[in-house]
């Protein structure tokens, strides 16, 4: 079993494209907040690692600058800020120049045993970074490598990656980034799922009819149209966050809480998920690219037009699939997943369905109270809504039914704020604790199973339908989860 170590160790972080927007906007707020909850040891140091001609004074008025910009500014103290800076230097290096990964080497003669490599560069230098660090003996006993996603573009590409990382470091020293699994309501599934006899003994072909997984987004590629147009949606956000997020609602209670017993149970996951193959991929999946449209009264142009666009892309940029997992657990069950750009509302939310009753005394209209519905927020708004059927409160109504709310809160109702994905990660990366990591075996699983659907669109020449910006995404989209009674969850009726 995995040692999860809940003391704060000393250990040092180098930081590969420190400068970069991943950095800045995300790691080094998540690095302040974690300073002020007193969550780095105090000797712990950040080396920003770029090939910018900067110093450590230019550095850190950029990282000051970045803090400022990015933490909410009732958070943002400035004694916290000058304590974290004070950890932070700079290191000059060309990326793909091994001569000067000897500075590295240097560097480590100061720094504590564990050291932490992480890559916030474009993947194609991830073996580039380990080649050089190993030819320049600048990988310590004991060194740990965090990889942000994408790790390949494909099976045959993740696999490249993972053998030339797996050269030089142990699986259980690659930490792989999935920022969706730092979110705080998917680590309170594991909670929700194994420590309530209620939900655990329910979950299952037997309780539940369907499950529903949104990520939802308003915005649309953010300036980066080259970078997207090469991997789409399905890439995105498909093959990594909205299959992982299925992994977690899926998997079997694992045996206890260690990082392999989690993963484990999600890989069977991965393997029980049926293939989506040219014969039913029309009936399984919907692909959508979004059109001019108007998102919150602002107009938005469409996806062809944004800059540095192409008029001939067919690059999706919204997918919706029903999967079946053929285990004994999901038999029957479809999962419906679905996530796009510029769609009406900023949303990721897990609707778990519920079979009905079946012998019904009730007034047949009010049928439809009876479905109870599990709605995991996790984002915004994060929280747990069940759906019950009550009697409506009223003397003249005889036993009328109405679905009321049963709310958790984890957001308005309790203090303090909710920490971001970055905080949980860095901590348990520095922890040593890669539960909510994802394993190579993961990944290659999770690829072989989207190059198969994305090969299925090619075979059957599936072109993206269009849709407006500010709607929910292609007609198909609701076409795809109608009958039975079942449609998309609206957040209105949540
Ligand atoms: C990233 C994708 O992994 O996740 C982005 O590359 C996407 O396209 C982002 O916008 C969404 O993350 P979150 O946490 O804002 O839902």
């Amino acid at each position: 079993m995995m040692r999860i170590d809940d003391a704060i160790n000393p250990c040092d972080l180098v930081l590969f494209g420190c400068v970069g927007d991943l950095s800045l906007r995300k790691l080094f707020p998540a690095l302040y907040h974690l300073q002020v909850a007193g969550l780095l040891h105090e000797t712990t140091r950040i080396i920003g690692i770029a090939r910018k001609d900067l110093d450590d004074t230019s550095f850190a008025a950029m990282v000051d600058s970045a803090l400022r910009t990015h933490v909410a500014g009732e958070q943002f103290e400035r004694h916290h800020c000058e304590a974290l800076l004070k950890r932070i230097s700079y290191l000059r290096l060309e990326l793909t120049q091994v001569d000067d990964y000897r500075a590295v080497k240097k560097l480590l003669v100061t720094l504590s045993p564990t050291v932490i490599h992480y890559l916030a560069t474009p993947p194609e230098l991830y073996g580039t970074v380990c080649e050089h660090l190993h030819a320049s003996d600048a990988i310590s006993q004991g060194a740990r490598i965090a990889l942000e996603k994408p790790i390949g573009h494909d099976l045959e590409s993740s696999r490249r990656i993972n053998d030339i990382v797996s050269r030089y470091f142990d699986e259980q020293d690659i930490y792989r980034i999935d920022h969706y699994l730092g979110k705080e309501t998917v680590q309170n599934l594991i909670a929700l799922r194994f420590a309530n006899n209620l939900f655990g003994s329910q979950w299952d072909q037997h309780h539940i009819d369907h499950v529903q997984i949104t990520l939802a987004e308003e915005v649309g590629i953010e300036g980066r149209w080259g970078y997207y147009d090469q991997v789409g949606q399905m890439r995105d956000m498909v093959q990594n966050h909205l299959i992982q997020l299925l992994c977690m609602v899926a998997m079997d209670p694992p045996t206890q809480l260690s990082a392999d017993s989690i993963r484990d149970e999600k890989l069977n996951v991965l393997r029980a998920l049926r293939p989506i193959t040219e014969k039913n991929v029309l009936r399984r999946s919907v692909r959508g690219q979004y059109r001019a449209g108007q998102i919150d009264g602002t107009a938005c142009p469409g996806y062809l037009e944004e800059e540095g666009g192409r008029s001939d892309s067919d690059t999706e940029t919204f997918v919706a699939l029903r999967v079946n997992i053929d285990n004994w657990r999901w038999s029957g069950v479809p999962f419906y997943l679905r996530t796009g750009k510029r769609l009406a509302d900023k949303v990721s939310e897990i609707v778990i369905n519920y079979k009905s009753q079946r012998h019904y005394i009730f007034d047949p209209r009010h049928r439809s109270m009876v479905q109870n519905k599990l709605i995991i927020r996790l984002q915004p708004d994060e929280g747990i809504r069940l759906r019950v059927a009550t009697k409506e409160q009223s003397l003249g109504q005889g036993m009328a039914l109405q679905s009321r709310a049963l709310d958790l809160d984890f957001g308005g109702g309790q203090k303090g704020r909710i920490p971001d994905a970055y905080e949980r990660l860095l901590l348990e990366l520095m922890r040593g604790n890669s539960s909510l990591f994802v394993r190579r075996d993961e990944i290659e699983a999770s690829w072989e199973w989207c190059d198969n659907l994305i090969e299925a669109w090619h075979k059957s020449g599936d072109q993206p339908e269009p849709y407006a910006a500010g709607s929910w995404g292609p007609e198909s989209a609701d076409s795809l989860i109608a009958g039975r009674g079942r449609a998309w969850h609206q957040r209105i009726d949540s």
